[in-house]
C-alpha cells in the first residue's frame, strides 16, 4: 500500500491566472486542509524552459509563483513547497521514463500540438518530452493523487501508462497508479475573449485572462469587456448550453463564491450582463485583492521565499532520492 500523497505543480512562466487559482491552487489548499494526505507542491521551472524564458526573469517569476501559492493558503509548514530544478531526481527519473514511454504515446498528446502550433518541427525536444518529465515529477514521490485542471487529464493518464509499462517490463509493482483529481466547478476556466479557449498565462492577449496581480480597476475593465451574448441569464445551468462565454462567467462566479452552478443560476436568473458583470467584478476583487496584497508583502522579502523553497527542496529530496535510487536499481543501472 502506498502513502496517500498528493503532488501537483505549476509552471512559473509569467504570472498566475484566475484559471490557475481556481483550477489548481485553491484545490491544493483544499487537499492540504482535508488532512489524510501528505501534500507536495512544486514550481516546475524545468517545464517552463521547454519554451524560452528570460534568464533574468525566471528566478523572480519562480519566487512570485511561490508567493502566490503561500498567499492563497499553501502553508509551507504543512505542505512541501519547492522548485523542481532544486531536486535533480526529477530529471534523473525522467530519463528512465523517456526510455519507457513510446513515441506513439507522445504523438497523441494534444497539449504538445496546441503549444507547438503549426511549426512543430521548430518546437524543442523538451516540449515534446514534457509529459515524461511530468510523470517523473509525480512518480518520484509515489504520489497517489494529482489535483489538476481538465487540460492535464491526458498527461496524468500517460503517467499511469508509464507506471504500468515500467511495472510490467521490470516485473515489479514499484510505481502506483496515480489518480487525477479533477473536481469542483472550475476545472476549466475559459478565456474572457474566446469561450472555446482555456484561460492561460501564455495567451498573447492580456485581456483574455485575470492575473492574480491585477488591480481592482484592471479586473473590472477585463470583466466589463469580456465577450458575452445579448440574452439575459437563465435559471438553470442546462440552459447555458451553446453559450460558452456566459457559462464561463457564471462558472467563475460560482467558483469564487464557493457555490454550485445550480445555486449560482438560481440567484442570477433573469439578470442582464450589465447587472451581472459588475457583481462578478466586485466578487473577484474581494477574493483576489487580499491574495495580491499578501503576494506583494512576501515578494518584498525574496530571501525569505528562497529559504522556504530551499527547505522544501530538502524535504522533497528526502522522499524522492530513495525512490529514484531504487528505480535505477530495478532497471539495472
Ligand atoms: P498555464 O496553462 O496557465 O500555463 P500550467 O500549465 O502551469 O498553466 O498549469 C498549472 C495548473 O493550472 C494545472 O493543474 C492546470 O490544469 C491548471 N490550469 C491552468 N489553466 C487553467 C484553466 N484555464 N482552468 C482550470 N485550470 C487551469
Ligand atoms: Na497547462
Amino acid at each position: 500500500a502506498f502513502t496517500q500523497r498528493v503532488f501537483s505543480g505549476i509552471q512559473p512562466s509569467g504570472g498566475l491566472t484566475l484559471g490557475n487559482y481556481l483550477g489548481a491552487i485553491q484545490r491544493f489548499v483544499g487537499m492540504q486542509e482535508t488532512g489524510g494526505y501528505e501534500t507536495i507542491y512544486c514550481l516546475v521551472d524545468m517545464h517552463a524552459i521547454t519554451v524560452w524564458q528570460d534568464p533574468a526573469r525566471l528566478a523572480d517569476a519562480t519566487r512570485e509563483a511561490a508567493a502566490g501559492f503561500i498567499a492563497s493558503g499553501v502553508d509551507p509548514e504543512r505542505s512541501i513547497l519547492f522548485n523542481q530544478s532544486r531536486v535533480p531526481e526529477h530529471a534523473q527519473l525522467a530519463w528512465i521514463f523517456n526510455c519507457v514511454a513510446r513515441l506513439g504515446w507522445m504523438n497523441r498528446m494534444t497539449q504538445f500540438k496546441d503549444k507547438a502550433g503549426k511549426n512543430a518541427e521548430a518546437a524543442s525536444l523538451g516540449l515534446y518530452a514534457y509529459p515524461a518529465l511530468m510523470a517523473a515529477d509525480i512518480l518520484a514521490y509515489h504520489a497517489t493523487h494529482v489535483p489538476v485542471g481538465e487540460d492535464q487529464k491526458q498527461h496524468v493518464e500517460l503517467t499511469r501508462d508509464i507506471a504500468a509499462k515500467f511495472n510490467h517490463d521490470y516485473e515489479t509493482d514499484f510505481f502506483p497508479m496515480t489518480e487525477p483529481v479533477i473536481e469542483g466547478t472550475a476545472t476549466r476556466v475559459m478565456s474572457l475573449r474566446d469561450g472555446s479557449k482555456k484561460m492561460s498565462k501564455s495567451d498573447p492577449s492580456d485581456m483574455s485572462r485575470i492575473n492574480l496581480t491585477d488591480d481592482a480597476d484592471t479586473i473590472a475593465k477585463k470583466i466589463k469587456k469580456a465577450k458575452t451574448d445579448p440574452e439575459p441569464l437563465p435559471g438553470t445551468a442546462k440552459e447555458l448550453d451553446g453559450r460558452p462565454e456566459a457559462r464561463n462567467l457564471v462558472n467563475i462566479y460560482a467558483a469564487l463564491s464557493g457555490r454550485s452552478m445550480d445555486e449560482a443560476m438560481t440567484e442570477l436568473a433573469g439578470q442582464q450582463f450589465g447587472q451581472f458583470k459588475p457583481m462578478l467584478a466586485e466578487l473577484a476583487v474581494e477574493k483576489l485583492a487580499p491574495i495580491w496584497t499578501e503576494m506583494k508583502r512576501l515578494t518584498d522579502d525574496p530571501a525569505e521565499i528562497d529559504r522556504i523553497l530551499a527547505r522544501g527542496a530538502e524535504q522533497a529530496r528526502e522522499i524522492a532520492a530513495p525512490i529514484v535510487k531504487r528505480a535505477y536499481e530495478i532497471v539495472g543501472l
